[in-house]
């Protein structure tokens, strides 16, 4: 968030957890921003955002969509807050059918509440919602995951 609240000069840097410790953590991480208007942290879920239809221009998921309970539900959230033409990006460092990563992967899905997924299966979700222009970047080797959608 303070990245982005660095990139974006003149707009406002919204954050979202359903997690109230990891609410407080990016408050004192983010103290400055915030007290200066640039940065607003909020507690609630994605499946159900706190925010009025057509409210941002990027929206940007990192390393969480593995705990979302249906993906379907949140990416139709994350479709509806955004303005037109805005953009969906997620990234994740996890991604099923890379060979290499099998076994990492089938142990972190068995140790923790958490789906990964095929890359195939995030596009399909992501389409279905509504999103155009989706691009999908893997950078083999470290099973990382970039996915771009438009409004
Ligand atoms: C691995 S952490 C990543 C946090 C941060 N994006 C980062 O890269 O440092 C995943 C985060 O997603 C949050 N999370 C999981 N499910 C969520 C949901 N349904 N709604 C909102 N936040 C959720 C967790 O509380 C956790 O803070």
């Amino acid at each position: 968030m303070a990245s982005l609240a660095g990139q974006a000069f003149r707009g406002k840097v919204y954050g979202i957890d359903h997690s109230p410790d990891c609410v407080r953590w990016a408050a004192e991480y983010n103290r400055h921003l915030i007290d200066s208007g640039r940065v607003e942290i909020v507690h609630g879920s994605v499946e159900n955002l706190p925010f009025r239809e057509e409210s941002f221009h990027l929206v940007v998921a990192v390393e969480t969509i593995y705990f979302w309970p249906t993906l379907l539900q949140s990416f139709k959230e994350v479709h509806r807050v955004l303005k037109s033409d805005g953009c969906f990006l997620i990234i994740n460092e996890m991604y099923l059918g890379e060979e290499a990563f099998e076994e990492r992967n089938k142990k972190c899905m068995a140790g923790e509440e958490m789906t990964i997924y095929f890359p195939g299966q995030i596009e399909q979700m992501m389409k279905e919602v509504g999103f155009k222009n989706i691009y999908i970047d893997l950078i083999e080797g470290k099973n990382w995951l970039r996915c771009l959608g438009r409004k």
